[in-house]
């Protein structure tokens, strides 16, 4: 299996900064194999990211996307516009789109069917708030999202990717540690294993949660860690380039 780095930027970075960071960054990771690396900026610098990226080995992402190919959603993006553009991944139930605007495991469920039949590979994001896991909730709140998340779409799982980012690391600075990453992680390889029949060897579940470049090796030791998706840390380019070459050592 091919780990996957991937970049989430939330909304940080202007088309010209998001230049400015490609300038310094693919350079560095030109010659690297092996590793699968993908950077998600706003929609915004997608154009001009997917032209800088077209001849590179790093892949571009969407943080989201609606399900539907065109119509009246207002503020909406569709997957025709993302395919448009090159665009090889999409995040999908990011914990601040279903906490901060409420997505439900429905409309999460839809995209993720979308992005699927689009040919876009979709990071299907999964995690437990602070409350959920002290009421000892973590593996069932990670169940349900997983099992609602991939209705429908239990056999293709070959072209959908898991991330674990429990809400309470996100951005916070607090890192699960390697032992709390790897009991739900193992959790899930056995879950995913189940619902796809066996079908889930190319399906790399990512952790995400505070990941930097000094944390980065202790996690990625971990069985059933098979790459990052990684905020903060992402924004510098030297950075991103150290917590790649952490997890190509391993
Ligand atoms: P963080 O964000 O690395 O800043 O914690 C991770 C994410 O939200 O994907």
């Amino acid at each position: 299996m091919t780990y996957l780095v991937a970049a989430n930027w939330k909304m940080n970075k202007t088309v010209g900064e998001t230049l400015e960071y490609l300038e310094i960054f693919l350079p560095s990771v030109e010659d690297l194999t092996n590793i699968d690396i993908m950077i998600a900026p706003p929609f915004t610098a997608l154009a001009s990211a997917s032209l800088k990226l077209e001849k590179s080995n790093v892949k571009l992402g969407a943080q989201n996307m609606h399900f539907a190919e065109k119509g009246a959603f207002t503020g909406e993006i569709s997957p025709v516009m993302l395919t448009e553009l090159d665009v090889n991944y999409v995040i999908l139930g990011h914990s601040e789109r279903r906490h901060i605007f409420g997505e439900k495991d429905k409309l999460i469920n839809q995209k993720m069917i979308s992005a699927v039949e689009h040919g876009i590979r979709p990071i299907l994001c999964v995690g437990e708030t602070l409350e959920e896991r002290e009421l000892g909730k973590t593996l069932n709140v990670v169940e349900n999202q997983i099992r609602s998340g991939l209705a429908g779409i239990e056999k293709d799982l070959v072209y959908i990717d898991i991330a674990y980012e429990p809400v309470w690391a996100i951005g916070t600075g607090k890192t699960a540690t390697p032992e709390q990453a790897q009991e739900v992680h193992r959790f899930i390889r056995s879950l995913i294993n189940e619902i796809s029949k066996g079908n889930d060897e190319k399906t790399r579940i990512l952790y995400g949660g505070s990941v930097n470049e000094t944390n980065a090796r202790n996690l990625i030791k971990e069985d059933n860690i098979d790459g990052f998706l990684v905020g903060t840390a992402s924004l510098d380019p030297k950075k991103f380039y150290k917590i790649v070459t952490e997890v190509m050592e391993v």
